[in-house]
């Protein structure tokens, strides 16, 4: 059975074809990263736009490089939410113009749980499992009985992970996406020179990274030579990331001590990031848990995770190929 996913939930333009839910034939991603990078983030304006232009080009790639034609498609998943409804409404004006003149059937898929089913684009975890998600717009932690039982355990109360990654590296002057720039510069950096801690919480698997944010902003400002101080700007960006990733360990290893797991799934943008795949895994390890990382194309925003998650949403009755 071939899935097309369709995902358009913020900046990026994407179209898959993936067969029985884990072969992936295509996964084609067109970005508009360059276009929002001046302003410090995403704008919904340049983002809808994009996708308008090149959502068609896009899905056309996705059939021509698994050499499939639309009317081998069994199955349409399009991401409907969460994400900038603008973007959302693009993707979904397509699949559903798509689905209602060729008469194939849609299915509606959340981003936030497609990010931690794309691991089973590439591995067989057994389920149940604990599941990190962590990108720019969410920071959720699941038990996950199996694909259409997500069970929430924790959420950031306020910024995404992401989103903290994203912000510093604004305030460090740094270029936007931030999170893979600070994850480089944390490798020659020293995460023990400064103290920037994130809220426990304690007795709940929630998150805050509003406060971490706001206290390297007070001290960036007294920092006055920041600019030209490439080993303060590094070191900032280590001390910063090292309390953040300690505390998304910290909770994912307690809900697996909660709920009796000896896996970890891991999704979304910041699952990318080199110290958190390194230092999860190794502490997991001490525990006898084994932190499932997917590879970074299928972290970041894609649709070969859409169609995935949307296999194991079909309607019985597309069993055909
Ligand atoms: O999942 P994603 O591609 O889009 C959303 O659904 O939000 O995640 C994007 C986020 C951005 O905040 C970006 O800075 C962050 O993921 N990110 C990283 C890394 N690569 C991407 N954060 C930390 N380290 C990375 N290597
Ligand atoms: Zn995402």
């Amino acid at each position: 059975m071939h899935v097309l996913g369709i995902e358009t939930s913020c900046d990026e333009t994407a179209a898959a074809v993936v067969r029985n839910g884990n072969k992936v034939l295509s996964n084609v991603v067109s970005s508009s990263v360059d276009f929002h990078a001046k302003y410090g983030g995403v704008i919904p304006e340049i983002a809808s736009r994009f996708h308008v232009e090149t959502i068609v080009q896009v899905a056309r790639e996705a059939l021509r490089k698994a050499k499939k034609d639309i009317a081998d498609v069994d199955l349409i998943a399009v991401t409907a939410n969460p994400g900038l409804v603008t973007s959302l409404l693009i993707g979904i004006s397509f699949a559903r113009a798509l689905s209602f003149g060729r008469g194939v059937p849609i299915v509606e898929v959340d981003h936030t749980k497609a990010h931690l089913w794309a691991i089973y684009l590439e591995q067989k975890v057994r389920l149940p499992v604990v599941g990190l998600v962590v990108s720019g717009g969410h920071t959720n932690l699941y038990y996950l009985k199996d694909a259409l039982n997500f069970i929430k355990l924790g959420a950031t109360l306020d910024d995404a992970c992401g989103e903290a990654f994203d912000k510093v590296a604004t305030i460090l002057g740094l270029r936007y996406p931030g999170g893979p720039i600070i994850d480089k510069l944390a490798q020659k950096g020293d995460p023990a020179r400064f103290n920037f801690s994130c809220a426990e919480l304690p007795g709940t698997l929630d998150f805050s990274f509003s406060g971490i944010k706001t206290a390297v902003l007070y001290f960036v400002r007294k920092q006055p030579a920041l600019k030209r101080d490439s080993r303060l700007i590094s070191d900032i960006a280590a001390s910063f990331q090292k309390s953040v990733v300690d505390i998304l360990v910290k909770k994912a290893l307690l809900a697996c001590g909660l709920k009796k797991t000896k896996d970890i799934i891991v999704g979304g943008g910041v699952a990318a990031n080199s110290y958190l795949r390194k230092h999860l895994t190794e502490e997991a390890a001490c525990r006898g848990i084994k932190a499932h990382f997917p590879s970074i194309n299928f972290c970041l925003d894609n649709a070969a995770m859409i169609a995935g998650l949307g296999y194991q949403m079909r309607p019985q009755h597309t069993e055909r190929k």
